[in-house]
């Protein structure tokens, strides 16, 4: 396993943060959820509130996994824009779109979108991808492009646990936690107001919410 996943970050030292191998990146997800990653990614959109008509933002989508549960949540009326940086996948996850999605090719910390078009802005397992010097400008692009009033998901490893420690990324979240702050951190330095941190099988989440004006 433990090569599997060094492998999966093999990309990340080549090209600096991206995940070209997304297909083997589902089957180690599905794996490390011990084969529940559907029903821990429907909590997801669930607690996010996703619901008929939002508009909503996936960031670091890889393949669109959970972006086509945000799209079947947001309903015919909504619209899910996805963003990642590695071009395989968007290609992939644009194969694979609802109507009413789009994907672009992109990072965290550099969306290229407006400002306040999103209802909801979801980001699981990507916080630790981005590199712990460019997480706070990560944060405020989510926060640019939030609607007042609307809500932030991130999801990620638990810095304060061991749930999967040899995962590259759960070592990363450690790290960056001691420096850059834990995700209630880098979200309330952004503006956003934290409604709630929990566990979420072996992740972390962070709900919050963008002060309406
Ligand atoms: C472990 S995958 C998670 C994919 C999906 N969100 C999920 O929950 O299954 C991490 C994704 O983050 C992407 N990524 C890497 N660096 C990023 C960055 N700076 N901004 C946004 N996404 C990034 C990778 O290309 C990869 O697709």
């Amino acid at each position: 396993m433990h090569d599997v996943l060094r492998r999966l970050h093999a990309g990340q030292r080549r090209k600096g943060t991206t995940i070209d191998y997304f297909r083997l990146n589902e089957v180690v997800s599905q794996i490390a959820f011990g084969g529940r990653r559907g029903q821990v990614y429907r909590w997801i959109v669930s607690l996010a509130e996703v619901g008929p008509g939002d508009s909503v933002l996936d960031i670091g989508c890889s393949g669109g996994y959970l972006a086509r549960k945000l799209a079947a949540a947001a309903g015919p009326g909504g619209h899910v824009t996805g963003v990642d940086p590695s071009q395989g996948a968007i290609a992939y996850a644009r194969r694979r779109a609802l109507p009413a999605m789009t994907f672009t090719v992109g990072t965290a910390q550099d969306l290229g979108l407006p400002d306040a078009a999103f209802d909801v802005v979801t980001c699981t397992l990507a916080v630790h991808h981005i590199p712990a010097r460019k997480r706070q400008a990560a944060f405020g692009e989510m926060y640019r492009v939030t609607r007042p009033g609307g809500r932030l998901l991130v999801a990620d490893f638990d810095p304060s646990r061991r749930p999967f420690p040899l995962h590259p990324g759960a070592q990363r979240m450690r790290r960056a936690a001691a420096t850059v702050g834990p995700l209630e951190v880098l979200a309330a330095t952004s503006g956003y107001q934290v409604e709630a941190t929990g566990d979420l099988s072996l992740l972390r989440y962070l709900l919050a919410v963008r002060p309406a004006r």
